[in-house]
Parts: structure tokens; C-alpha cells; sequence
């Protein structure tokens, strides 16, 4: 039977603690010190942040609703408490969606990526849980494909492009899909044998690109585009890292590129990575960070399976096939889904900064 009025819900969590407790609670926000936020963050309940309205398909001109939930723990909480308390914290937060009707649960950020990726999560609710991944590299590998044709210096066809924490769940669904359309990837991670095993992986048909394994950070230089996709709570991505006229597109929640990056490389442009633009007019009710109209792709992606009626666990674990990335694009295009303008640390790209970097790869093509 055909569902008549669907609804999901989204799980986010603080992520910079000062400024998210401060949306919520701004006189507490003065009053606690972080280390405090870190800790009382996991004594907190589960909370209903707002309601969602407005998302409504370009095809078939529906409009569905949704919550946005927050689970309370911090990344630094989440890291060095036990995986079991993370996990339940979590499932109380998805507890919380069955109570108010979702027929789905996204899951954000880390609540998507610690421990086996959703699948525990998922197995302990009754309404299936999806983290987003697939159209999070979807958008990812779309935007940086955009700022390739934007630049204009190197062909996509023709570039190298490393992905950083291509172990993870979607560093490695974005560096299938890129094997497929670049010349060579550089599969980027800390562990030797683990990024072995994932270039291995991709060896079983033939690919149009080259595809190397490296632990070093300093061969990023050797990368036109890089996307940058790890779970490591502070930044990994310096200046000295980079190549001149190079793109980086930050995926990470938090952000794996320094700002110093912004404050020292004119000749590098950052990209806040996995944002699009909902279709119709969308209220989240609730500021989590980006302008009006626009959401994490991860959170699309949820929508997208709702307008489809498509309530299934659609991305969970470590291995995405490219097949979903595929399809999940071609299901947010046609309820009118779509990458945001490119953004550079929370704002609009200026067409100087685009020169800047053009020019810098024209100089660096021809040394
Ligand atoms: N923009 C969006 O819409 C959106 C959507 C979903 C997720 N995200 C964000 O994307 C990121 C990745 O998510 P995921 O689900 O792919 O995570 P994941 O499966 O847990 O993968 C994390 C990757 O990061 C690496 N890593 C962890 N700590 C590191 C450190 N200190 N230094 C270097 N590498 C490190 C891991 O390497 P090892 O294998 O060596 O541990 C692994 O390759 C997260 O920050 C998440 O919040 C963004």
C-alpha cells in the first residue's frame, strides 16, 4: 500500500561544540567551558532540533516532512567513549524518529561513520536507516568535476586526483567512481596494507585510470584535484601539503583542511564539499550552518529515498557499490536535487579567487 503522507528524519551532532551548543542554548554556551560541553554532552538526552517542510519534488510536485534530530555527543566525546554507549546513544536518537512517525533515518555525520558504518544501528530499529554516503560521493565527485570545468586548465579526463582517507566508506566509493573518468587516482590513508587492499579491489575489471596507493601527505603535490573525506577530528590538510593551482574539496565534518590553507595559499582553492540545493522551498527550522535552501547531501539523500517511497537501509557499511552512487544521482536529478554553488569555507567562490588559481596551474603546467 502506497504511503500516503511520508516522512524521515536526519540525526546531526555537534560538531564544533561551542558554536552549535551556542545556536541552541546561547546563554549556557557563555557560561560552560568546551571541556565541559564534551562531557555533558553524553549525559544529555536525544532531542527533536525542529521540524522540516517545504521539500517538495520538481517531477511530481510533492512535499514531504521530516524532524531534524540531535544525537548529543560531541566527536571528541564520541571517539573515546566505548562503542557500545556511542551506539546506543545513537539508537535512542533513531528510538526517537520511530516515536514521531519517520518511515526512515538518515544518519549525519559521525553518527554515520563511527563503528561499522550504520549497520549495528540498523539491525537494533524498526524503520530502516540509510547514511547518506552514496549521494555524498555522488555530489562529491560531480563538484569536483565542476571546478575541473570551471578552471579550465586541466582536462578531467586527463587529471590526477588523490583522495584522502580513501579506506573509509566514502573515500573509497568516491575513488571507484573516479577510477573510472580520471587518468590517475592516488588512493591517500595511513594504513599501507588496508589501502592495498582497495586498490586490489579495483583491479577486477579494467579502469581507465592509473590507481596508486600512498601514506605520504607530501605527494599530494602531486595531485591537480584532491578530495578530502577522513573522520579525523581536527585537520590533517596543511599549506605545505599542496600543489600550486590545485582544487582540495573537504568533505569532512568536521573539516580535515586547515584554514590556514584559506590564509597562506592563494594559489589553492578549498571547496566545502557534499552541499546541494533541496527542490522547493525548504524550512529546516534549525541553523546548522548553511544558507537558506541548501543541505549536506547526506541529508538529501534521505529525502530522496522518501520521495521515492524507497524505505530501505540504502547506504550502510563500508562498501558502497558504484551502482548506487549512479542511481541515487539519477533519483535526486529528477525530483530537482542539485550541487549548491561552489563555496569556499562557507562562502560564495569570487571569480578573483578562481583567476588566482588559474593562473597558478597555467604556471605550474608550464614549469
Ligand atoms: N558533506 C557531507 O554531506 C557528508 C556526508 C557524510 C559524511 N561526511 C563526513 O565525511 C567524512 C568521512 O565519512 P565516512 O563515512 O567515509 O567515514 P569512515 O568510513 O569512518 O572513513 C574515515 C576515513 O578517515 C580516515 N581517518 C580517520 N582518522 C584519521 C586521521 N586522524 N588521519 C588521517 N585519516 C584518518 C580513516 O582511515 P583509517 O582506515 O586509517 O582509519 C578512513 O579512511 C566524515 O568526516 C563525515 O563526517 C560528510
Amino acid at each position: 500500500m502506497r504511503i500516503q503522507d511520508p516522512r524521515f528524519a536526519f540525526i546531526i551532532h555537534p560538531i564544533d561544540p561551542r558554536a552549535d551548543v551556542r545556536r541552541r542554548y546561547p546563554r549556557l554556551a557563555k557560561l560552560l567551558p568546551e571541556a565541559w560541553i564534551h562531557f555533558l554532552s553524553g549525559l544529555w538526552p536525544p532531542l527533536k532540533l525542529s521540524d522540516i517542510e517545504g521539500v517538495t519534488s520538481r517531477a511530481t510536485g510533492e512535499s514531504i516532512r521530516g524532524w531534524l534530530l540531535a544525537c548529543p555527543l560531541t566527536p571528541r566525546r564520541m571517539r573515546t567513549s566505548s562503542l557500545d554507549f556511542v551506539y546506543r546513544k545513537i539508537i535512542q536518537t533513531g528510538r526517537l524518529a520511530e516515536r514521531l512517525g519517520a518511515h526512515i533515518v538518515g544518519l549525519g555525520a559521525w553518527t554515520a561513520s563511527i563503528g561499522d558504518a550504520g549497520e549495528t544501528v540498523a539491525r537494533a530499529l524498526h524503520i530502516p536507516v540509510t547514511t547518506g554516503d552514496a549521494y555524498t560521493v555522488a555530489v562529491a565527485v560531480a563538484q569536483l568535476r565542476r571546478a575541473a570545468q570551471t578552471l579550465g586548465v586541466t582536462p578531467w579526463e586527463g587529471a590526477t586526483v588523490a583522495v584522502v582517507g580513501a579506506t573509509g566508506a566514502i573515500g573509497r566509493a568516491a575513488a571507484d567512481v573516479l577510477a573510472d573518468q580520471v587518468e590517475r587516482v592516488l588512493l591517500v590513508g595511513r594504513r599501507a596494507r588496508s589501502l592495498a587492499h582497495v586498490a586490489q579491489a579495483f583491479q577486477t575489471r579494467p579502469r581507465r585510470a592509473s590507481v596508486e596507493a600512498i601514506t605520504d601527505l607530501q605527494r599530494l603535490s602531486e595531485a591537480h584535484f584532491v578530495l578530502s573525506a577522513t573522520s579525523a577530528s581536527r585537520p590533517i590538510l596543511f599549506p605545505q601539503h599542496l600543489r600550486a593551482g590545485s582544487v582540495v574539496l573537504d568533505v569532512a565534518l568536521p573539516r580535515d583542511v586547515s584554514q590556514r590553507v584559506a590564509r597562506h595559499r592563494r594559489d589553492v582553492l578549498v571547496l566545502d564539499g557534499g552541499i546541494v540545493r533541496v527542490p522547493g522551498p525548504v524550512r529546516f527550522h534549525f541553523n546548522f550552518g548553511l544558507p537558506r535552501g541548501l543541505a549536506y547531501a547526506c541529508m538529501a539523500e534521505t529525502m530522496i529515498l522518501t520521495l521515492e517511497r524507497r524505505f530501505e537501509c540504502y547506504t550502510i557499511g563500508r562498501t558502497i557499490p558504484p551502482e548506487k552512487v549512479y542511481e541515487i544521482a539519477r533519483l535526486g536529478n529528477h525530483h530537482g536535487f542539485d550541487m549548491a554553488p561552489l563555496m569556499h569555507f562557507g562562502r560564495a567562490v569570487r571569480a578573483a579567487q578562481w583567476e588566482h588559481v588559474r593562473q597558478a596551474a597555467r604556471r605550474n603546467r608550464s614549469d
